[in-house]
């Protein structure tokens, strides 16, 4: 979603801002904008509809100088994508340019106020309202930029992170947040100002998150100070932030969604390092042990998340119910935070999230922690809300990802939920040894298997030639299998844009069966496992329809390879981990068909990475 971008010092602020743009593409824009106080003190703007790109053409001929600037790459919610509604806003003095991510939702009662004093807009934005509002208040009451945002947030019901210019000061920037990310960045007589730290790392590892409700003030060649929308002062915690400029490149790959594919068998083994000591027979999640009292005393799990990671959300139901006999239930973050849920403190809710920015599953965490339940938090972005908002939890460690379709970050959710039901589960002793030893050994061997799944790239990419004629696909799968099908359907949605169903293969009869004729393909999970049987009877059912069916099975299985269509083989490997292997060639099966359909794979349209507003 909306991504924003900051600079003040002694350089050069438009590079520097552009380049910070273009590593927040991933977030997912439709606009772009830049506003700079010139050399000559000038608060230009300059907004463009589309790529970061078409607002570097636009800007070309312009004044592009000054050492201080904001900029912001827009995904649209009040108001279509248009240079109009693309931020910087201006307010009407021209004084105050300002750029928002998230929503201002009583902005409607706010504009009828300013209009009615007069102020008239150019935007259908929720936006431009907050920048003439901080203007009203500055002018009406001859107030400092500071004090003016203040009294202006204090009005504003909803979620933001906003940064503000001001023509007649430029040697500051405000910077406010509620409910969404900004992150300063200190470096030597500069500063930054992000959505997440990647604009920020190839300049200083000096971070500050700000928390809700804090206002950072930005001064040229001061400490950073930042206060709290009453003007208390507060004490910002200076982190670093290790992240590796290379994760943030393509390193050769076409897109970041084929290199984070070929990453995971190095994300699962980064995952499982220090954790998994095969040796001595063991699976250690730190802060499992540290709170094994409040998590094996709960009388449930409860796992809120969104999209992809509620898919690992439901595997990781399966691993801790068979593991641990806890039961588990599994909620989207965005239903459980508005049905007024049972939940108290003798529960535990684990919140999964990649971008740990989430609004639906942060707002679930608020709700669930306000009733007194313990939060657990399974993340992948180091320092981002959703970590900050728990009791406790685990990293993935899979580094960042940027592709908007989620891959190496569900298969590191899934391997760090078996980490954790494998850790309940010794505490608890409620699997038997030889069971336990036997899964923490596969487990370790899932980074090799995962490998000579990804030599199958090329077989899996002459395959999506034949697919992209479909408008429509169905995905099969049971038991550990069925979020997998579940998965491998929404990948192919977000980035191919064909239309693409997953069910559980029994549920097939009870409906979805009437879609299934010679056109349609049906990616079966058909691996050797409980279900088999019962699954290799759902693909005969297909084929007696003459549905085309695309079957991923275990090495060496010569059943299916009579009966299917087309056969991916994969190693062997345990049920329960199943999922790790089986996802692999779904991703790769999405982003090829998305590739020769010529579709814009790392940034499909309408998506947003980080989707910060409800
Ligand atoms: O960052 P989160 O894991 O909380 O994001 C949840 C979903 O928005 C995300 O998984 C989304 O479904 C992905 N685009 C899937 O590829």
């Amino acid at each position: 979603m909306c991504g924003i971008v900051g600079y003040i010092g002694t350089k050069q602020a438009y590079p520097i801002l552009i380049k910070g743009l273009k590593r927040l593409e991933y977030r997912g824009y439709d606009s772009a904008g830049v506003a700079l106080i010139s050399n000559n003190r000038h608060l230009n703007v300059y907004k463009a509809k589309g790529k970061v790109s078409d607002l570097e053409g636009f800007a070309a001929e312009k004044d592009i100088s000054g050492t201080v600037g904001i900029a912001h790459t827009r995904w649209a919610t009040h108001g279509e994508p248009s240079r109009a509604n693309a931020h910087p806003h201006y307010s009407s003095s021209e004084n105050l340019a300002l750029i928002h991510n998230g929503i201002i939702e009583n902005y409607a009662t706010l504009k009828e106020k300013l209009q009615s004093k007069g102020y008239q807009f150019k935007s259908s934005t929720d936006t431009e309202v907050l920048v003439q509002l901080i203007d009203y208040i500055m002018v009406t009451n001859k107030l400092d930029l500071l004090s003016a945002v203040q009294l202006a947030l204090q009005e504003v019901i909803g979620a933001y992170a906003i940064a503000v210019l001001e023509k007649n000061n430029p040697d500051q920037i405000v910077a406010a947040r509620k409910s969404s990310p900004l992150v300063v960045g200190i470096g030597e007589d500069e500063f930054f100002l992000a959505s997440d730290a990647t604009p920020i790392v190839e300049y200083t590892d000096k971070v500050v998150y700000l928390d809700d409700e804090e206002i950072a003030i930005i001064c040229r060649g001061e400490e950073l100070k930042v206060v709290d929308f009453r003007n208390v002062e507060m004490n910002p915690e200076i982190r670093e932030v290790k992240l590796n400029l290379g994760q943030l490149e393509k390193g050769g790959f076409p897109h970041f969604m084929l290199k984070e594919i070929f990453e995971q068998p190095d994300c699962i083994y980064d995952c499982m390092r220090g954790r998994i000591n095969v040796d001595a027979d063991n699976v250690v999640l730190s802060a499992v042990i540290d709170y094994k009292e409040k998590l094996l005393g709960a009388r449930r799990f409860i796992i809120v998340a969104c999209g992809t990671s509620w898919h690992a959300a439901l595997i990781g139901k399966h691993l801790i119910e068979s593991f641990c006999r806890i039961p588990v239930e599994v909620e989207y973050a965005s239903e459980f935070r508005y049905r007024d849920p049972v939940i108290d403190e003798q529960d535990v809710v684990i919140a999964i999230s990649q971008s740990g920015e989430t609004a639906d599953t942060l707002a679930a965490i608020e709700l669930a922690r306000s009733r007194g339940a313990f939060i657990y938090g399974i993340c992948n972005s180091v320092g981002s809300s959703i970590p900050r908002a728990t009791h406790t939890g685990s990293y993935i460690h899979v580094g960042p990802e940027i592709g908007v379709a989620s891959t190496k970050a569900f298969t590191g959710q899934v391997t760090v939920l078996a980490m954790l039901a494998l850790t309940l589960a010794k505490e608890k002793q409620s699997l038997p040894r030889e069971e336990f030893l036997e899964i923490v050994k596969e487990l370790s061997h899932i980074p090799e298997k995962m490998k000579k799944v990804l030599e199958l790239n090329h077989r899996i990419a002459g395959l999506s030639q034949i697919f992209t004629y479909a408008h429509n696909f169905i995905y099969l799968g049971r038991g550990y299998s069925y979020p997998v099908a579940l998965e491998g359907a929404l990948k192919l949605k977000e980035i191919s844009y064909i239309h693409a169903e997953g069910y559980p293969a029994a549920e097939m009869k009870h409906g979805p069966i009437a879609l299934i004729d010679a056109e349609m393909p049906v990616v079966v999970i058909a691996t050797h496992n409980g279900l088999y049987e019962k699954v290799l009877s759902n693909i005969q059912e297909i084929k007696a329809r003459q549905g085309r069916v695309i079957a991923l099975v275990t090495e060496g299985d010569n059943v299916i390879s009579g009966i299917a269509d087309y056969c991916i083989e994969l190693p062997a490997t345990l049920e329960c981990l199943d999922p790790l292997i089986t996802t692999v060639p779904l991703q790769m099966l999405a982003y090829h068909i998305a590739v020769c359909k010529g579709k814009d794979v790392d940034q499909p349209r309408n998506l947003a990475k980080s989707v910060t507003v409800e």
